[in-house]
């Protein structure tokens, strides 16, 4: 059996422990919802004076060019690249995932219909997970109506089968919000380009949490956000990749005049300028996008304490642990595992189930109010509502995709192993003293 002591060793021998200090964690809470609001660089409050104070205040509209702020999207891009087997010119921090969701699945559609000849069968469908996020999901249905696509959307299971002739694009996020369990990017990939259909991946929970080689895929096209474990703070810009091979094919719907190839001659006629740049549409937000770089930099320090393979590393460790805690010391209370054990199928988050009517008069699963009373002891994680949904064969309601969700993310620069034996320790002690059935931890928040 595991214990505190045994947690605290590994805690000692953690090389990547220095970076913890990079962050300001409020006292007493453990933080395991990095992979929804990642956690404060301490670097940011200071920045975030200067930008406002110096750059804004003193330097008023001179800081475009003075303080580089014209092309810090490109910058920011460039530094993070690698951390997405991406290279240099390939990658731009912009808008917002689902706005860079939609520029890359517009330029996906008219690619492909370029691409189809009309003898060739018609290419219809964009197929996706039925338990994708849904703002993909509503995206994608906006994307479909534009261009007489059919959104086709299936469980886990059901992918590798429906990459056919008949579909266009595939679009996938590459590690599951819910479930936290993550596809095989070059496989499926390799089976998509193999019947012609592009890949748009979304790579929110993936970016600074697993490992990712765009290029190693031959992916297409790739989104993601910054304010989960990139920790660029509440709204920080999202990024945008597309292959080198097809950057230049269309321009993006959203024909701004920043991406224009000469955007400060004014002219009337959008010429979209070469590259990832012209994947942006309009003036940046500066000071959200200078903060950002507060969380890309300790990625950047990271490179020195054994980068990703480090961090993934620790991570697997961590959430290996909780697993195995959870089911050492909360068992008899109707707890399930929904993220794949299998440390290759998963990212880096642990997602519990709960069994329908153990909830409050047997109404739920009671695993809202079990998040809550664990909130309001400082272990703050996060719940998802089940979607209630099955595939049309069934199969899809018993995996957990669709069932209630307790998540807990854990993010290797700041979470520790002792962390993740409190943690359990709280969990066990909610469970125990039913405490979590009190009135106030089962009322629903805007936010859950
Ligand atoms: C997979 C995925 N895509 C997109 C989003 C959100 O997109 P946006 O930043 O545009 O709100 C989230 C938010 O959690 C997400 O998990």
């Amino acid at each position: 059996m595991t214990t505190l002591q045994d947690c605290q060793a590994l805690d000692a021998q953690d090389a990547l422990r220095p970076l913890r200090e990079r962050f300001a964690l409020p006292e007493g809470v453990i933080y395991l919802d990095g992979n929804s609001l990642g956690a404060q660089p301490k670097a940011a409050a200071a920045r975030v004076a200067e930008v406002v104070q110096q750059e804004w205040g003193q330097g008023l509209i001179r800081s475009w060019n003075s303080a580089g702020w014209i092309n810090l999207p490109e910058r920011l891009g460039d530094q993070f690249a690698p951390w997405i087997g991406a290279g240099a010119g390939e990658v731009v921090f912009t808008d917002t995932t689902s706005i860079n969701l939609y520029k890359v699945l517009t330029a996906a559609a008219r690619i492909v219909r370029a691409d189809t000849r009309e003898d060739a069968p018609g290419r219809r469908k964009l197929i996706s997970e039925r338990s994708n996020f849904p703002t993909d999901l509503y995206i994608a249905q906006s994307v479909c109506q534009e261009y007489d696509l059919e959104l086709v959307l299936l469980e886990p299971e059901e992918i590798a089968g429906a990459l056919q002739a008949d579909v266009a694009i595939c679009m996938l996020t590459h590690v599951n919000y819910r479930t936290g369990a993550m596809h095989d990017m070059a496989a499926v990939t390799a089976a998509a380009h193999a019947q012609g259909i592009l890949c748009v991946w979304d790579l929110c929970h993936s970016a600074g949490a697993v490992p990712v080689d765009l290029r190693g895929a031959d992916a297409d096209f790739a989104i993601g956000c910054s304010y989960k474990y990139l920790n660029g703070g509440p709204g920080s810009p999202a990024f945008v990749w597309a292959h080198p091979r097809l950057i230049n094919r269309f321009w993006q719907p959203l024909s701004g005049w920043f991406g224009h190839a000469e955007p400060f001659k004014f002219v009337p006629d959008y010429h979209p300028a070469q590259g990832i740049q012209r994947y942006l549409c309009g003036t940046q937000p500066m000071v959200s996008m200078s903060v950002l770089q507060c969380g890309l930099d300790i990625y950047t320090e990271a490179e020195q304490f054994g980068g990703m393979d480090a961090l993934r590393a620790k991570s697997l460790a961590l959430t290996d642990l909780f697993i195995q805690l959870v089911e050492e010391r909360c068992q008899g209370h109707g707890l399930g595992l929904a993220t794949p054990r299998a440390h290759a199928a998963r990212g880096s988050q642990v997602c519990l189930t709960r069994e329908e009517g153990l909830g409050i008069d047997g109404q739920d699963s009671g695993a809202y109010a079990i998040v809550q009373a664990l909130i309001a002891r400082g272990v703050i994680g996060d719940f998802r509502a089940g979607s209630g949904a099955t595939s049309q064969d069934g199969k899809g309601g018993g995996t957990g995709l669709h069932k209630d969700i307790l998540r807990f993310g854990f993010t290797p620069l700041y979470v520790g192993f002792e962390d993740v034996w409190n943690a359990v320790g709280h969990l066990r002690q909610v469970l125990e003293s039913g405490e979590w059935k009190r009135p106030e931890f089962n009322t629903i928040n805007a936010v859950t």
